[in-house]
Formats: C-alpha cells, structure tokens, sequence
C-alpha cells in the first residue's frame, strides 16, 4: 500500500506542469472510476479564443414571416406595456402561430404516424457537424428546378458516415421579402420553388449516410408544385427531420461549422418553430 502511495507521490513530482490541484482531482477521478474531462478542456475556452463565429441561420418572426397558405400566420398579441406606479416598466405579450412557417423544424410525426414528435428529437442530433450544398448556380433563379443526384456528384461519397446535417442553398433567400415570390404563387393558387428530388431524398437516408436531418433556403423540401411531398415522406420514415426557410443571405462556410437545431421544445409538436445557429470558424476577408 506504501509504494501505491511513493508511486503516486513521484507522479505528481515529475509532473510540475501540471496544476496539482487539478491532477489531484484526475487522479481522484480515476480512482474512482469517473474523468471528469472538463478539468482538462474548456469549452469556452475554445469558443470564446476569437477564432469563431456565431451565424444566425433564422428569419425573425413577425408579421411579415412567411407561412405556408393553409397555416394561421405568427400573430403577436400586445398586452401590457406600460409605466407601473412606481415608475418601473413592465411589458408581457402573447403569440400564437401554426408549427410550419419562418424558420421552422419538421418533426418526423409530420409525416410518419408512430415518428418521433418535436419534443422527442435527442440533442445530439441538434447539435451537429453542418453541410451547407451550395446549389444555387445551378438553380439559377428557376422556380421550377428541382435537384437530381447528378447536381451532387461532386460530393458523392464526401464526408458521408459522421452524423451531419445537411443544408441545400437554392439562392432562395434573396426573394425572401416577396412573399408571392418567394412562394411563387400563380393565379391558379399552385405554388412554385425549387425543390429536392425523390431520387435525393432516397440516396441521402440510404444506408451508410449518417444525415440526420435536411434544411433547404425555401418553403419546403419538396418542389412547391409537389402535391404528393415524396421527400417529406421519405424523410421523416427515416427518422429524418427537416428544416425549412433557412436563411441564407449572408456567406457561410460549406465545412467545419457546428449546426444548433433548437426548436421550441413542444412536446406533442409535429412541427416547431426554431432558432438555428451555426457556429463557424472565422471567414478571414481577403483584400487586395
Ligand atoms: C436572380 O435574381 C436576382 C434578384 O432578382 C437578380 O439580381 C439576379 O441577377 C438573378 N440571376 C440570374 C442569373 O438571373
Ligand atoms: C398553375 O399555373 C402554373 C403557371 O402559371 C402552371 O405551371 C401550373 O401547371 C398550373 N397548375 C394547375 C394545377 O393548373
């Protein structure tokens, strides 16, 4: 029992860079079956060193966020707003709004009877490595286009297997302030924006991808002239949630960023809306 004691002792005499509170309580640790890993690592030490960036991925709710025609709009309620008596201020207000519409989730109850609701999606898949597929030469302003697997060959097989969660850009964002635009509403009330493919849909949730959810720059990830909704259904049979009208007006690097899916926690919800963050390493500015 001694020489356990000298054996330890020796250690920590050798290990003069070590704090020795701190392997103190690595050694303790140890013994006792637990590391506590954030006596060696902190994370705001990494976060908070300068070399990240917080990009906020969402449109704000108000009443100009875009709701899909069918679904009651963000309504905002002002209630009290007022000097009190005492000269203190005091302000309380109520919303309400459908789970579908701005930036928003799609749980996989949305589209799968026995699918996980909003408030059952874990946190590891809402905290996650982010993809951004930035497709929106190829969409060229086409409100019609809809992406096939051949728009993705350049990435087949690219960084595919670690959990992430993938963003399409169809440069959609831009007409984000022209609802009708935006929706591509016609005359006959049909809208139309461009879209993923069943073919995506199905390559993406096949077998070894580890994707665990889609965000797209637009109203929906199928076409808006879809009525059938193959990708929503596709999705959300395996375990997919999806994220619609992100938004994508500003640059964000397409690897390294770390994805915050956060949506109001309902319990019950099909749907949520959701505040999406990526956290990014800093994009140095080239000038010349
Ligand atoms: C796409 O639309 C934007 C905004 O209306 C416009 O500035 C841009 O020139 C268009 N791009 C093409 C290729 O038509
Ligand atoms: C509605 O109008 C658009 C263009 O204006 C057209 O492409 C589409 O086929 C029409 N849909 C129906 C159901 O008539």
């Amino acid at each position: 029992m001694s020489n356990y004691y000298e054996i330890i002792f020796s250690v920590l005499q050798l290990t003069s860079v070590l704090d020795s509170m701190a392997y103190f309580t690595v050694v303790f640790a140890c013994l006792s079956g637990y590391l506590f890993l954030t006596v060696l690592a902190n994370t705001n030490n990494i976060l908070f060193n300068g070399d990240y960036e917080f990009i906020d991925l969402t449109y704000p709710f108000d009443k100009n966020t875009i709701y899909w025609p069918d679904s009651r709009s963000f309504e905002f309620t002002k209630k009290i707003g007022a000097f009190q008596n005492d000269g203190s201020w005091y302000a309380s207000n109520e919303f309400s709004a459908g789970e579908h519409g701005g930036t928003h989730i799609d749980a996989p109850y949305h589209f799968k009877v026995n699918g996980k609701y909003v408030g059952d999606i874990p946190l590891d898949k809402l905290i996650v490595p982010l993809i951004i597929l930035d497709v929106s030469s190829k969409v060229n302003n086409d409100s019609n286009f809809v992406l096939y697997k051949h728009h993705l060959d350049y990435m087949l097989n690219d960084n595919f297997g670690k959990p992430c969660f993938l963003i399409f850009k169809f440069g959609w964002s831009k007409f984000a302030g022209d609802r009708t635009k935006y929706l591509g509403v016609n005359k006959n009330n049909t809208l139309n924006f461009p879209g993923l493919s069943e073919e995506v849909a199905e390559w993406i949730t096949s077998s070894y991808k580890n994707v665990v959810g889609l965000g797209v720059d637009t109203a929906s990830v199928d076409p808006g002239s879809s009525t059938d909704l193959p990708v929503h259904k596709i999705a959300a049979k395996a375990g997919l949630f999806n994220v619609e009208n992100v938004k994508l007006d500003q640059p964000v690097p397409e690897y390294g960023c770390t994805a915050l899916i956060l949506p109001m926690k309902i319990t019950w919800g099909s749907g949520a809306p959701l505040r999406l963050v990526a956290i990014c390493p800093k994009q140095i500015p080239l000038n010349f």
